[in-house]
Formats: C-alpha cells, structure tokens, sequence
C-alpha cells in the first residue's frame, strides 16, 4: 500500500509517498481501508519537531474514516465491512490502511461521506472538551468562538448552537464569515479590524460573553479577559506563542483561564464524547464542513495551506 512517510523532521518537503508492506491487524485491533484523512494543525508540528517526536520514520496522521477490512482477534463491537470514523490510529493516518485500537473505530453514519468523517475527530472532540467537559457551557449562555471558520470552529458552532446556547463567531476574511452563519453563528465578527471585540457588549446587553473557545491565545487573551461576563471560562485551544496579560481583569469577573490538549483526555472522557458526537451526527445537527480535498500525494501542499489565513472549513486528503 501506499503511505506518507516522514524519515526526518523539517518542512513540508519531508512528506513523502512511498511504497510500504501491508498492514495486519493484531489482537484486539482493527485493520481499516482508509477513504479520507483529516489534516490538522498538529500534524504540522509534530512533523517540523516542534512539539511531541515520534521514532523516525513515521506516518503521520490522527484522523480519517473508511471501511473496516478485518479485525484482531478478541474484537467485538467493530465488525467488518463497517463504516468507520476513526479518533487515533496507531500506524498513522496518511494512508491507504490505517491500524487502530478497537475503541478508536466509531460508526459513520450513512449520510456523513468519508470525506465529512475524516474531518470528526480532532476538531469535534475539542470543541465538545472545551465547551462542555471544561467550559461546563449551559443553555441560555453566550459563547464566542474566536476562530470559527476552521476546523474546531465549525464544530464549536454546530455544538454551541444545537445546545442552545447565543452563538458569536469570529472569521478573518468574509467568505469565513458567511460560512460561519450558515453553520449556524447568530452574528460574526472580523478578527483583522481593529477594535472588533467593542461590539461584544452591545452584542449582549453590556454583560460580556460567559464563554470564549480560543484558537490563537497568544494574541487574544488578554482581549478575551475584557469581553467575560461576571464568572466567564476562557478555554484556551490554540497558542503559537507567549502574551502578557492583566489578571485584575479575570479577578473582577471572577473569571476563569482553562487550558487543553485532547491528547490529555482520559478513555472514560473519549468514550463520552464520541457517543455525543455519533448521536450527533446521527440528528443530524452535526454536518462536518470539508473545505478542501487534497491527492494524498499532495500532502506537502495540504500542510502548506492549513497554516495559512483564511480557513473555509476542513483539508481533507484523498488517498
Ligand atoms: N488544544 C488542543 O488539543 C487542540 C486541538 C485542535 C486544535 N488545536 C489548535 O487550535 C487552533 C485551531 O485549530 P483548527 O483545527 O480549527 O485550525 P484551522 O482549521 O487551521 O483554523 C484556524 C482558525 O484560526 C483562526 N484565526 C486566525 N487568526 C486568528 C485570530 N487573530 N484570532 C482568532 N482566530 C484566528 C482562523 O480564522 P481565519 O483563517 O478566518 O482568519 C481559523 O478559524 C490551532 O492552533 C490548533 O493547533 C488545539
């Protein structure tokens, strides 16, 4: 089959298709054909070494979906000839099969396609995390994602706004924005104008907003402390560097700063979360935005364009 290998860290250029031995699934592990890879920003850093490194060489990749080719021995919920998404591999994404555990192969429902399911894990299993397992996000609150036209963003709106909760999104260019309403945002903000956060008070009553899911930290945080309501959560996602901030301005909110990384997450936690996420897809009110499909071959370009502005939704590579 063929795979993406990765035989030395550095930039894109590292992301090489080459000709790999097929793959046999072990003892409580499930064998998938892949049809869609999610590409996330993490894969970026894991390839350049900037954050975790794994033994060269490696296939890189944490989320796609296909159909389930065999099985291990001692598995019993995944059956073969299942549609599958996937949240880990243990082979790597980039792909034509993917090896994984047995609780990392989730039911794909019939009317999300391979593309929408490779577009799941990291992005929906986040934004729940944060708004939920952390932010402890209710009915009723007002929540602004500051980064909705990417990949976390999108599913932050579509979870916020099936939960009934006021949903405020920012976007950096106006096709971002008007991709932000569609998926349900009840108003939109420019993230590049200047001053664009005074126009969350008259958004909500002079009070601030209770809950701010945040993909870039180091630039907004200390902007983020001044939009809180009285006991707003700041759940920071994203972060590409250091900022300076002014704790008085969370002590007179009584605010909190949470933090993550999915990769923190517990199994009991996993688990949870993908039996919200399929009972959501299933109702339909979750519908995985694929902005881009991208030839695995291409990879070094997918991972040239997801750092760049101006996010539509999620890259998707097709092997
Ligand atoms: N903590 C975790 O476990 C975890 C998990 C998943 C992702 N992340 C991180 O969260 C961030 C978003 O991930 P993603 O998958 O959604 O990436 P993505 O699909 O590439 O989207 C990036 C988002 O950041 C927005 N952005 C750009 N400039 C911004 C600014 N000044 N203020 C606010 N937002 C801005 C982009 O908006 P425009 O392009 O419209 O300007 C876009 O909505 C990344 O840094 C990623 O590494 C962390």
């Amino acid at each position: 089959m063929k795979a993406i290998r990765v035989r030395q860290f550095g930039g894109p250029e590292v992301l090489q298709l080459e000709e790999v031995p097929d793959l046999h699934p072990g003892q409580k592990q499930v064998l998938v054909r892949v049809k869609a890879i999610g590409v996330n920003p993490t894969d970026t850093y894991t390839r350049s070494g900037t954050s975790r490194r794994p033994p060269l060489p490696y296939t890189p990749g944490i989320d796609a979906a296909g159909i389930v080719e065999s099985v291990g021995d001692g598995v019993t919920g995944v059956k073969v000839g299942a549609r599958v998404y996937l949240s880990g591999t243990i082979s790597g994404a980039y792909a034509e099969q993917a090896l994984c555990l047995e609780e990392q192969a989730h039911p794909l429902p019939e009317k999300i396609s391979f593309a929408q399911g490779a577009a799941i894990n990291v992005p929906y299993a986040t934004a729940y995390r944060a708004l939920f397992q952390l932010a402890k996000a209710t009915p009723g609150e007002t929540v602004l994602i500051h980064g909705a036209t990417g990949g976390v963003g999108i599913a932050a709106i579509q979870l916020a706004r099936a939960a009934g909760m006021k949903v405020i999104g920012t976007g950096g260019t106006e096709r971002g924005r008007n991709l932000a309403i569609e998926q349900g945002a009840h108003h939109v903000l420019d993230h590049r104008a200047p001053n664009y956060l005074d126009e969350i008070r008259p958004l909500t009553q002079g009070r601030g907003v209770d809950v701010i899911l945040e993909m870039l930290a180091n630039v907004n945080l200390d902007m983020d402390l001044k939009a809180l309501a009285m006991g707003g959560r700041v759940v920071v996602i994203g972060s590409r560097g250091r900022i300076e901030i002014d704790p008085r301005d969370a002590m007179t909110r009584d605010a909190s700063i949470l933090a993550m990384l999915l990769f923190n997450i517990s199994q009991t936690q996993a688990s949870s979360i993908h039996a919200a996420l399929v009972a959501g897809l299933e109702n339909g009110t979750l519908r995985p935005v694929v902005g881009k499909e991208i030839p695995l071959a291409e990879a070094p370009r997918a991972h040239r364009e997801i750092m760049e502005p101006g996010t539509y939704g999620k890259i998707v590579l097709i092997p």
